[in-house]
């Protein structure tokens, strides 16, 4: 079943100032090849883009917490969650970076190059299922305080700014590098990452996402509780799918898979057979020429 040979992991990546985009963007680089991961909260994307980094050895982007991170810099400066010019300056400043490491974690390291802050590189290990990383602001390490139901409600809110999307975009695209990018989110294959061989989008009754992201948040020590869970999980739904700039939604080449009752191993082998039917495609794309800078 393995013909997806396992590549040496990805290095880690310095810091990268996030560049306001433009209006036409470039795409990502048609020569690395990207595994394009949607669905909603609390559907096992994370588990499985981390999972498939590792096994691979390529990058992982995390789009979500792109988004908390920004609504909870928003909001610890005063910075309203409609305020599109200002969400999108401060967008502008950051400095992230996103690595893969044993035991699974995102990374990411928040320079405060917009508000001249120093390099904030106190990004850490997190544990083991995938669903934490660290993030330092200038120093500061917001850690969890970016994975409650408060952040992801707060991105759910600026996510539908075009303004804050544009500004994202350049960044998120220019993750797919060399040998290759696990990328996850809500408009990966739709709009990031559209020209992707290997997309999948993963769906799960609203109940079991609730038990899913009850015992995620338990786990981190969040007080939570299943009824309140469930109706945060409905509202982010209803605005991550209506609304009009890059909705939540399944791109018609994706594979779509119902991971309700399934656990994450389960998940990941049905993913993984996707992943082997896509690899000559995602080598053929490795295999091209690289386009002139
Ligand atoms: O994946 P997550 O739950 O961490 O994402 C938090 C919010 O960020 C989500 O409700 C909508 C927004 N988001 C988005 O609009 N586009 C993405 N690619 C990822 C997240």
């Amino acid at each position: 079943m393995n013909n997806a040979p396992k590549s040496p992991p990805a290095p880690a990546e310095a810091p990268v100032a996030l560049t306001k985009a433009t209006k036409a963007t470039p795409p990502a680089d048609p020569a690395v090849p990207v595994i394009a991961i949607d669905g909603p909260v609390g559907v096992g994307k994370g588990t499985l883009a981390q999972a498939l980094a590792r096994r691979l050895g390529w990058h992982y982007l995390e789009s979500g917490a792109l988004y908390r991170v920004l609504g909870l810099l928003a909001e610890r400066r005063g910075v309203a969650l409609d305020d599109a010019p200002a969400l999108a300056a401060l967008a502008g400043g950051l400095e992230l970076s996103f690595t893969v490491t044993e035991g699974a974690t995102a990374i990411v390291r928040l320079g405060g190059a917009g508000d001249g802050g120093g390099d904030g590189t106190d990004g850490a290990d997190g544990g083991g299922d995938g669903a934490d990383g660290e993030t330092a602001e200038t120093g500061e390490i917001l850690g969890d305080a970016i994975r409650s139901e408060q952040a992801g409600r707060r991105a759910s809110q600026i996510a539908p700014l075009p303004a804050v999307r544009a500004a994202l975009l350049a960044w998120q695209r220019a993750r797919a590098r060399p040998p290759g990018l696990v990328a996850d989110g809500r408009d990966m294959g739709s709009v990031v990452f559209p020209d992707s061989a290997c997309k999948i989008f993963l769906t799960a009754d609203a109940e079991a996402r609730a038990a899913r992201r009850l015992l995620q948040l338990q786990e981190k020590g969040f007080d939570v509780n299943l009824a309140q869970l469930l109706r945060d999980i409905k509202a982010r739904d209803e605005r991550d799918s209506k609304r009009a700039a890059s909705p939540l939604r399944c791109a018609g080449d994706a594979y779509q898979l119902d991971t309700t009752g399934r656990n994450a191993a389960q998940v990941l082998a049905a993913v993984w057979l996707r992943v082997e039917r896509a690899w000559p495609r995602l080598q053929n794309l490795h295999a091209q020429p690289r386009r002139p800078a």
